[in-house]
């Protein structure tokens, strides 16, 4: 088995017909007999009423999940940190999506997106979200929907105000399907919404507005794409092209190249847990990477140590399970020991991290090794207040 491959099997629940199956980082595919075991052994245990769940090798986990009683989902992956959370909510948005190859491989694939860890939108910080805002409620205003909202990249740079109450999860597959999807000038594109609409479909209509940015609105049965694409797109956001076209410049940084944080901080995760999104970059000082012939790697580490600290802080400290009464963290804590973490660090040969929690917020960052330690908590500090204060995210 290659070194991190992943492979994703669909089957039918009832007689394990196989339905689909993808992989990321395998030039080989599962033969029938390992795709028939892995089925089977499942289908062997729920026989004996066990609820089998998951497992582990050497250098493999397995993870079953059955949806509705009618379709098995089983992951395989290779990759040695990847952790039961993150598989199952891998296994979780490729049920949302299924229909749609191109954006379950989306899921298998690197992506600048944390969404699918997260379920939360990614979004990016423009100065110009002003002026983009106003015209992105006339727009959708105009074209007899209340749910619209600017893209780059499948990052949100504006939504509108009935965008952000969508089941986030369904917000968060929308960004990801447009993404997803070969560019196109516009799209008429049918959407079913596995938390808000499961059953009866709406309409995406998507206008590129330049090459990375589109804009998007939900819609019902009316107006017709071309009405739209006449009638207001034009009209709309031609006198606001040069915003428009600023936005290609905050899609890996997500944030403007104007605002500095500290040189220790290499990314960072910021959720609004009001609204589920986020703000996600490992390329806080982007002038200072391109230098590196090796970038492509380093980005790849960066991404990795950030969502295992993610998944580690989320499972154990920010909200850990309770049993008994008792919360059950990493560490053996002295019995008794029932208050909440709110902070936690930490430290490898190859990087720091750092999370704190408030009301509103969670901020995960990750530091280089020469960060002192105690400083740490400062640092967050500052970087939450000019996100929150600031830019009001
Ligand atoms: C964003 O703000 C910075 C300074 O704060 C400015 O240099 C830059 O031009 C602004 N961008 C736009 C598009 O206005
Ligand atoms: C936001 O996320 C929380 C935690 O995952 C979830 O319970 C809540 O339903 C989400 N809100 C929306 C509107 O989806
Ligand atoms: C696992 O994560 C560590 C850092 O958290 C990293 O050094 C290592 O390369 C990762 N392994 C794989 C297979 O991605
Ligand atoms: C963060 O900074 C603010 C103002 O600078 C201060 O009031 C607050 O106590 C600080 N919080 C922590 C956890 O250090």
């Amino acid at each position: 088995m290659e070194g991190s491959s992943v492979f994703l099997l669909c089957l039918t629940a009832s007689s394990g017909v196989p339905l689909y199956c993808r992989s990321k980082r395998s030039s080989r595919q599962l033969t029938f007999s390992v795709i028939g075991s892995l089925n089977g052994v499942h289908m062997f245990a729920n026989n004996q009423d066990v609820l089998l769940t998951s497992t582990r090798t050497e250098n493999s986990r397995v993870l079953w999940r059955t949806f509705h009683e009618s379709i098995n989902l089983i992951v395989m992956s290779c990759d040695s940190n990847a952790s039961d959370h993150s598989l199952n909510r891998l296994l979780e948005n490729v049920f949302s999506t299924m229909a749609c190859y191109k954006l379950i491989d989306s899921f298998l694939t690197e992506s600048e997106k944390i969404g699918d860890l997260t379920q939360c939108v990614d979004c990016v910080i423009s100065n110009d979200s002003v002026i983009l805002q106003e015209c992105l409620d006339g727009f959708t205003q105009a074209a007899e929907s209340e749910f619209g909202c600017l893209l780059i990249g499948g990052k949100v740079v504006v939504a509108t105000e009935k965008w952000w109450r969508l089941a986030s999860l369904d917000a968060m597959l929308l960004c990801w399907l447009v993404s997803s999807l070969s560019p196109h000038s516009s799209r008429d594109y049918p959407v079913y919404l596995p938390q808000g609409s499961p059953t009866v479909p709406h309409r995406l209509l998507t206008f590129q507005l330049v090459p990375g940015v589109d804009v998007c609105i939900l819609c019902g049965p009316s107006p017709s794409l071309q009405k739209v694409e006449l009638e207001l797109v034009e009209r709309f956001w031609k006198p606001v092209l040069d915003p428009v076209k600023s936005c290609l410049r905050l899609q890996l940084r997500s944030f403007p190249i104007s605002l500095n944080l500290h040189q220790g901080i290499l990314g960072f995760l910021l959720i609004n847990r009001d609204l589920n999104k986020s703000l996600y970059t490992v390329q806080v000082h982007p002038f200072e990477d391109t230098q590196r012939s090796d970038i492509k790697c380093i980005l790849e580490h960066r991404r990795a140590s950030l969502r295992s600290f993610y998944t580690l802080t989320m499972l154990r400290y920010f909200s850990p399970e309770h049993h008994d009464g008792k919360i059950q963290y990493e560490e053996a804590f002295p019995e008794g020991f029932t208050h909440q973490a709110h902070q936690c660090y930490v430290v490898s040969s190859s990087h720091k991290c750092y999370a704190t929690k408030t009301d509103l917020h969670f901020l995960f960052l990750l530091f280089k090794t020469n960060v002192p330690t105690f400083s740490m908590r400062a640092i967050a500090n500052k970087t939450m207040q000019v996100f929150t204060k600031e830019f009001n995210f």
